[in-house]
């Protein structure tokens, strides 16, 4: 049966600490993305992304799973059902919020609890770290019910992980545990179940000191310089800088520059200035 709930409920955010947790919140079947999950989506964060008491997102799952992909009925048995006009309109509902989310303006962490399979991976690589429950398992289990790993899923895999590793991934269905996630690339880092939440905080403190123009620069540049020359990122890199200096760049530098050769009050090789 179709989730009877409210589209409102499939997504749960709160706000603490200039911190927005966001929560896949369909933990009865595995926080699976609905096509009302992935619109709800989409709202919740461009209704976060320039709030100025967020600094950093942080996309987590309620209960068991992070989420298990796909949602088998609503977002392909019933969409299919309608005809191709419902399958491209899902289609770029997840796809636009994925989009969404490595865009994003401000820093993003997945906190990956549990399960995150198949279309997960799209979310997982739109958040700018990962960090899991060791416990946490990951799966591109497509081919176990015979498709390939669309929605982004099979990049996802090829750009994080080393080839022969993402190829045999995806061809065999077998899950990953959040430390083997982490030795292949799939994600920053796993720690246990119990310090998950302490861990992220930490990043989420770290990040908070940081100049957010400058953080929402570098995450874009290591985004784009991915399929560029060494020389076109090069150009880019320069002209992204520049670009900042609309959003308060040189000033920022020069109260740093400041902070550290005349009050000698940090070094930066060690800390970041006081913004
Ligand atoms: N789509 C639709 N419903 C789902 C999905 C899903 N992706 N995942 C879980 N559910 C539902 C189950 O049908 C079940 O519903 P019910 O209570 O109405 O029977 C409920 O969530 C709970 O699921 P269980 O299987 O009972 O939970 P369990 O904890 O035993 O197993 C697991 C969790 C391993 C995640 C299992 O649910 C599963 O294999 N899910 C599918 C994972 C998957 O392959 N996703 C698709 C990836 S491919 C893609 O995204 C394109």
């Amino acid at each position: 049966q179709p989730d009877p709930r409210p589209e409102e409920e499939t997504v749960r955010y709160e706000v603490a600490d200039d911190i927005a947790w966001v929560y896949f919140n369909r933990p009865d079947k595995r926080n699976c993305m609905s096509p009302r999950l992935n619109r709800r989506m989409k709202q919740v964060l461009e209704e976060l992304e320039f709030r100025d008491d967020v600094k950093v997102l942080v996309l987590t799952g309620e209960g068991t799973a992070w989420t298990a992909g796909m949602d088998l009925l609503e977002y392909f048995r019933m969409n299919e059902d309608k005809g191709l006009g419902a399958v491209r309109q899902s289609q770029r509902e997840s796809y636009g919020w994925f989009e969404r989310l490595r865009w994003y303006e401000k820093p993003t962490i997945a906190m990956v609890n549990g399960w995150c399979f198949g279309g997960g991976y799209g979310p997982l690589f739109g958040c700018d770290i990962a960090i899991a429950a060791e416990e946490a398992q990951f799966g591109l289990s497509e081919i176990n019910w015979g498709i390939l790993p669309g929605g982004g899923a099979s990049k996802v895999a090829q750009e994080l992980m080393p080839f022969r590793k993402a190829m045999y991934h995806a061809m065999m269905g077998e899950n990953l545990t959040g430390r083997q996630a982490e030795e292949q690339g799939l994600i920053t880092e796993a720690v246990p179940a119990e310090r998950l939440k302490d861990r992220v905080l930490e990043i989420c403190e770290a990040l908070k000191k940081k100049d957010g123009h400058a953080l929402r620069a570098t995450k874009w540049v290591m985004r784009r310089i991915v399929d560029m020359t060494y020389d076109n990122a090069l150009e880019y890199q320069i002209r992204t800088q520049e670009a900042l200096h609309s959003f308060g760049g040189k000033e920022a530098r020069k109260e740093a520059t400041k902070q550290f050769l005349d009050e000698k009050s940090y070094k930066p090789g060690l800390g970041t200035f006081d913004t």
